[in-house]
This record gives structure tokens, sequence and C-alpha cells, in this order.
């Protein structure tokens, strides 16, 4: 139990060596778009691929008003060799009583497999302890998401337990594996 408050959540642009992690523009419309509408990215995740472009726009206005009302919300991740934008991380949900976030992602498949999100998700880490002094960061997948299991494990989150039947994806009750971190644990880290 904490008696902080989480603070307000911001989005200051984050390097890394090949990505600049910042805030989404309507200007990424047709980079999101690109990813976003390949079913194959949303295979393991509660989100539908979109369909047209005025689903991404309605993305992007739920982006745009949490980045307003500073609730949680992700950065774009910015390929620097391209500027493009290929995906998305950031924080999903606050757990005030733990002063502890959820974190998630989404990549290009364009993009797959060369490390990026796991280069991502270290900076975010960082910044979610460094900066907003979080108690502990937790991430869950579906256990059929190897992919991403690999990429929280490369980070240093440490995985704590599979859950049956924990949550709904496309249609069915799937089993969750449960990821987490604690300030501790990250500042023992050796990235
Ligand atoms: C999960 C995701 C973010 C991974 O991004 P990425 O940039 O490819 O990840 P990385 O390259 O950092 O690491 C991926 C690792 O998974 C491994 N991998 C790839 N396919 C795999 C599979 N089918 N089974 C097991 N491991 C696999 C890669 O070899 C790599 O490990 P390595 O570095 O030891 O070789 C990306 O696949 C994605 O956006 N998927 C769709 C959305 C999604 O699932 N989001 C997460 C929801 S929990």
């Amino acid at each position: 139990m904490s008696n902080r408050e989480i603070p307000q959540f911001k989005w200051p642009a984050l390097e890394t060596e090949r990505l600049i992690l910042r805030k989404f523009t309507y200007d990424d419309l047709n980079d999101i778009s690109e990813y976003a509408s390949n079913p194959e990215i949303t295979k393991y995740v509660q989100w539908e691929a979109h369909r047209s472009k005025t689903e991404t726009l309605e993305f992007l206005n739920i982006v745009v008003e949490m980045y307003i009302k500073h609730r949680p919300a992700p950065w774009g991740i910015e390929l620097k060799e391209e500027k493009k934008i290929i995906g998305t991380i950031g924080f999903t949900k606050i757990f005030p009583e733990e002063f502890s976030c959820e974190v998630g992602y989404t990549l290009s498949q364009n993009y797959w497999n060369r490390g990026l999100m796991t280069e991502a998700l270290k900076k975010i880490l960082e910044y979610g302890f460094d900066v907003m002094d979080l108690n502990s960061i937790i991430a869950h997948c579906i256990v059929e998401n190897e992919q991403s299991a690999k990429v929280l494990l490369k980070s240093g989150m440490n995985y704590v337990k599979t859950v049956k039947g924990n949550l709904m994806v496309k249609g069915n009750m799937v089993d969750v594996k449960l990821f987490s971190l604690s300030k501790k644990e990250f500042k023992l880290l050796k990235y």
C-alpha cells in the first residue's frame, strides 16, 4: 500500500539507439493505419485490427484526449532511420494503492525480431522507475504470445504466474502470464 499519488502522466520524447518514443500527432495517421490494419498483430490482443482510416482516427482522438487529461496513453515508437511511426508503447493501467502501472505495446510486423520492442521497453521501465518513481511495473500476455513473453524477460521483468481463463480475447477466455518488476529489482538490472 502506498500513500503517494501517481503523478500526472506525461510523454516527454525519449531516445534509444534506434528509436524515438514520442507523443503521437495527427500527422502519424497513415503510419499507424499501416501497421494497425494488419490482423496478424492483433491475434493475441483484445483490440481488433483497424478496418479503415476512420478507425485509426478514432484511436488517435482517444489518445489525444488522454494526453490532454494526463491519463495513461501510449507513446508512439518512431524508427529514427526511417522517421516513421512503427508502433506504440506505454502505461495502460494504474494501480494507485500499489503505486504501480501496467505496460503494453505493439509493433508493426515489418519490424519484428530485430530487438526493437525490447529496446523500447527498457527505456519505458527506466522512465517508470527513475522519473515516475513507481514501486513496480507489471505486464501480461496470453500464453500463446511467446514473442511478447520473450520481450518481457529480455527486458528484465520476472514471470510471476499463469492465470487460467483470465482474459477475453477474440471471443475466448484465455490463459494469461503475469510479469512484474519492482523498483529494487530494476536497480539491480545491468542493461
Ligand atoms: C510482441 C512484439 C511487441 C515483439 O516485438 P519485437 O520487436 O519483435 O521483439 P524483440 O525482437 O525485442 O524480441 C522478440 C523475441 O521473440 C522471439 N520470437 C519470435 N517469434 C517467436 C515465437 N513464435 N516463439 C518464441 N519466440 C519467438 C524472437 O526470436 C526474439 O527473441 P531473441 O531476441 O531471443 O531472438 C511484436 O511481435 C508485436 O507487436 N506483436 C503483436 C502485438 C502484441 O502481441 N503485443 C503484446 C501484447 S502482450
